[in-house]
């Protein structure tokens, strides 16, 4: 029997009028916005790839709970609610809510990491790093290799390299480690996910070294699907029970709520790590607000409450990376270069092979990620040299492997009909690739640089 289709598990009851523009305005509008992304205004977007994050559509279910907000400073039911559900599907005790993941990321950087000790990750965050660099630590990569390569088939490249955890201890013994940082479908190398038996005996390398893991949870139920659908002894398990069990070789996590937990905003610490716990609740209150709000208003709570439920669905979760399989599949087919396997949130175009011509000075996944915006006002980010920003002890350009433009989906918010839009704007680019020309940075903010960084073309 051929395969069936398989639609969306659910139906569209609201919806939000998109504008389109001429290419004419975009021009004048990227113009305007230095040929950054993020300095668009989102009226001026047609189709908003920019990120997967807070974009979410929510379910009918999350609307009803948002009016069931407790907006007291202390104790609201609704962190409660939050709580509940942290415990049941992740199985952490603890829980400490933030207004979003980046600030999990300075509570938990500014409690563990004593400076000069190393924090190793799968892979750099932008955000993440940032915050371990700012309490002293030392972001070490220890992913394996494949990960560096857009080409690469390898089905988890988001593993880690044991044999870089070894030399680190080796080099710098174990207290030189303040902890692992293990982020499930890392975003930086193309949304790929580590096996579970990949975490197992990093699990057992930290154990006994007596290292913790604290976990990057923002996608982890995507690195759930690729396990139950790539990973023998998995396709029989529900997302639940995955979850469960590769939660249960971390000490806690940080969290950023605006992805996996399909809301618009807010984030956590959980941990089972009582001494930690008692830390974090008291410097929330310094940085976010009491330890039962954390920065976010009950409704909000609420709202991720019912979105950890909603994200173990199983139909729900296939739907989703369903959906970046089918824009990516369109673009392979037309023989668009883009990092493979494709990832659970986003596809990545590999601009070092789109656009052979721009060396990596001349920012071609920026020069990208602004050509395709002018092309049909769809709006990805760049991922390479930009968002590498600069090594903060020599000052030099960290010359990433991967210079990437990233097209993210949002979940439950655009149909198949818009990834054909948007796989029809990067095939007619491909086609016309050598008319895209290099920028020169004529702006660069100092932290997080890609944000606010202004730019202009290189004329011939
Ligand atoms: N960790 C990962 C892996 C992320 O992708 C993000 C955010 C964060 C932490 C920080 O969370 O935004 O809630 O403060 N990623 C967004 C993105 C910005 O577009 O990929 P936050």
């Amino acid at each position: 029997m051929r395969d069936r289709t398989i639609a969306e598990p659910y139906k569209i009851k609201v919806v939000e009028p998109l504008r389109m523009t001429t290419r004419e305005y975009r021009e004048g509008k990227i113009r305007e916005a230095g040929y950054n992304t993020f300095l668009l205004r989102s009226e001026d977007v047609y189709i908003d790839l920019l990120t997967d994050s807070g974009t979410a559509a929510m379910s009918d279910n999350q609307w009803a709970g948002m009016m069931l907000g407790d907006e007291a400073y202390a104790g609201s039911r609704n962190f409660y609610h939050l709580e509940d559900a942290v415990r049941e599907i992740y199985g952490f005790r603890y829980v400490v809510p933030t207004h979003q993941g980046r600030a999990a990321e300075h509570i938990t950087s500014q409690l563990r990491i004593k400076p000069g000790q190393y924090v190793p990750m799968n892979m750099y965050f932008t955000t993440t790093r940032e915050h371990v660099e700012r309490a002293g630590g030392i972001f070490y990569d220890c992913i394996i290799d494949e990960a560096h390569d857009p080409q690469s088939r390898h089905p988890f490249k988001g593993n880690v390299d044991l044999g870089k955890l070894n030399r680190l201890v080796e080099d710098k013994g174990r207290d030189a480690i303040a902890y692992l940082s293990i982020a499930p479908c890392v975003n930086m190398a193309g949304g790929q996910p580590f096996s579970m038996e990949n975490l197992r005996r990093v699990a057992a390398w930290a154990d006994r070294h007596g290292i913790p893991i604290i976990f990057d949870a923002t996608r982890a139920v995507e690195n759930c699907y690729f396990i139950q659908q790539r990973e023998p002894g998995y396709a029989g398990k529900s997302i639940r029970e995955i979850l469960r069990e590769m939660m249960s070789y971390g000490e806690g996590c940080t969290m950023s709520a605006k992805k996996d937990n399909l809301v618009n905003i807010g984030g956590f610490i959980a941990t089972n790590n009582e001494d930690f716990f008692v830390q974090a609740k008291e410097m929330v209150v310094v940085f976010e607000g009491l330890h039962t709000y954390g920065g976010l208003a009950g409704r909000d709570m609420e709202a991720i409450a019912r979105g950890i439920y909603e994200m173990v669905d199983d139909a729900y979760i296939a739907s989703r990376v369903r959906q970046v399989e089918y824009l990516g599949n369109r673009l392979l087919e037309a023989g668009i270069p883009i990092v493979e396997p494709i990832g659970g949130h986003a596809v990545f175009l590999d601009a070092k092979r789109f656009l052979p011509h721009i060396p990596q000075d001349q920012f071609p996944a920026q020069a990208l990620a602004a050509a395709l915006y002018v092309d049909s006002g769809v709006r990805g980010m760049e991922r390479g040299i930009v968002s590498a920003g600069r090594d903060p002890k020599t000052g030099e350009n960290r010359v990433p492997k991967l210079e990437l433009v990233r097209l993210a989906i949002p979940r439950r918010v655009y149909t198949n009909l818009h990834m054909d839009v948007v796989a029809e704007s990067c095939i007619a680019l491909y086609e016309e690739r050598e008319k895209i020309r290099g920028l020169r940075m004529v702006y660069e903010p100092e932290r997080l640089r890609f944000f606010q960084a202004r730019f202009e073309p290189i004329m011939p």
